[in-house]
């Protein structure tokens, strides 16, 4: 459920119509629902009642300071991937022991930032990186609190490119090997081993995997319990996906992700952190934008839209869909036929639809992708020197710009040219 419906015949996010933002701001824009936020971060944390639980939030699906202080607000933990990551949730608030460092590649620098500002838990996912972890935290005199993250080799059923938990993955230790890792960073001075992660996927719409990486996270963590490690914290990771095309059968719900957790993790009285992304940030935002031609062409018609895949990635990277939608509520029987709704992008594949039934659209019409409110603006680039795009942040019947629109001399200007040129 999100808060994005037609009033009056116009759509709303919350109380305010987005042809109202649409004339202040002006398009392309991002626009995020507090009421949604709130509602899908509860509908996680209410999932977990009666275990020990923190729901940490995947910034990366949506990192802006604005949301990550609601978010904080809300009690809710943080996933980061890089000391950029771990500044910003800092700056939203975030005190460090709320804070989750998860990644491949974490530097000694950016280990040292964390340690010295105060950390939750690293998140490891090498033997490199954790001799490296340890004589950072050896060298100031500290101990570091991690889990290893475990690779279970499921197969998330899920697109390729954010499948992360199979044995060819980059992500993880090989469960067959993790306990000689446990043992090694149990004996290393500058490591504190408090639980075990795992994180196979994104954007996933079945509990069967879920099912089989936690069954084998339980299976680990006595296993580990037995060799003499306190396992008392274990991270599960994000994962769960929403629907994006509504006639499609709709993922499962958090409340039964949590009837999971608790069956298969419930008995071994370890706190659970969980990682969510998309499930709360995904459907608590739209992307809205304006047509600038309907173009005939070659027994195919062409809707350019003033957003591209510079803005939204995800349909050229993924081949993604996402719901696009009139502002202006359609009066039935007025389907235009299909059409491709493409970007300005000097690029075919900056295609956001395909042969899409649109309804009586042309010039200056706004529209609305759903669902685009994960890694939609913080996957965006400057792409054909296009500038990044607003976002905006409704309340109720308020709304505020929590980024605004750079202008060109701002894009321009953060380029030099040598002297000597
Ligand atoms: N934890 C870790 C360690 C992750 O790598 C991710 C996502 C999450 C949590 C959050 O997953 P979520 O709950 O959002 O599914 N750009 C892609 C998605 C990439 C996901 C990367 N990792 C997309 O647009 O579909």
């Amino acid at each position: 459920m999100d808060h994005f419906l037609y009033k009056d015949g116009v759509l709303h996010a919350e109380d305010v119509a987005v042809s109202d933002i649409a004339a202040q701001v002006g398009t392309p824009f991002y626009v995020y629902s507090t009421a949604t936020l709130t509602r899908h971060f509860k509908l996680f944390d209410e999932a977990l009642t009666g275990m020990d639980h923190l729901v940490c939030f995947a910034m990366k699906s949506n990192s802006n300071l604005a949301v990550l202080r609601l978010m904080c607000e809300l009690g809710a933990g943080v996933d980061v991937v890089s000391i950029g990551e771990y500044l910003k949730a800092k700056a939203a608030g975030f005190p460090g022991e709320r804070i989750v460092f998860s990644g491949v590649g974490k530097t000694r620098e950016e280990m040292r930032i964390a340690l010295e500002g105060g950390i939750r838990q690293f998140n490891v996912e090498s033997e490199p990186e954790l001799e490296a972890l340890n004589e950072v935290a050896v060298s100031l005199g500290m101990k570091a609190p991690i889990a290893l993250r475990v690779n279970p080799d499921v197969d998330a059923k899920t697109h390729a490119k954010i499948a992360t938990g199979k044995s060819e993955n980059k992500f993880g230790i090989p469960i067959a090997s993790c306990r000689e890792v446990y043992r090694r960073a149990g004996e290393m001075p500058g490591i504190e081993v408090i639980g075990i992660d795992v994180h196979i996927g994104s954007q996933l719409t079945q509990l069967e995997p879920f099912e089989l990486a936690f069954t084998k996270i339980a299976e680990l963590t006595d296993t580990l319990r037995a060799d003499g490690h306190e396992i008392r914290r274990l991270d599960l990771g994000g994962g769960l996906g929403i629907p994006y095309e509504r006639s499609n059968t709709a993922p499962p719900l958090p409340v039964e992700y949590g009837h999971l957790v608790r069956r298969t993790l419930g008995h071994l009285d370890c706190e659970i952190e969980i990682e969510p992304g998309r499930l709360i940030s995904g459907n608590a935002g739209i992307l809205v934008s304006s047509v600038i031609y309907l173009k005939h062409g070659e027994g195919r018609d062409f809707l350019i839209l003033d957003a591209a895949m510079n803005d939204l990635v995800r349909p050229s990277m993924y081949d993604a869909y996402h719901d696009i939608i009139p502002v202006v509520e359609p009066v039935v029987g007025a389907e235009q036929g299909p059409m491709d709704i493409v970007g300005p992008v000097c690029e075919t594949g900056d295609t956001f639809a395909k042969a899409r039934n649109m309804p009586g659209l042309g010039e200056g019409d706004l529209v609305a992708f759903r669902s685009a409110g994960a890694y939609g603006a913080v996957m965006a680039s400057e792409y054909n020197s296009r500038p990044l795009i607003p976002e905006v942040l409704v309340k109720g019947d308020q709304f505020a710009v929590i980024r605004k629109r750079p202008s060109f001399d701002e894009m321009i200007n953060r380029d030099t040219i040598p002297a000597w040129l």
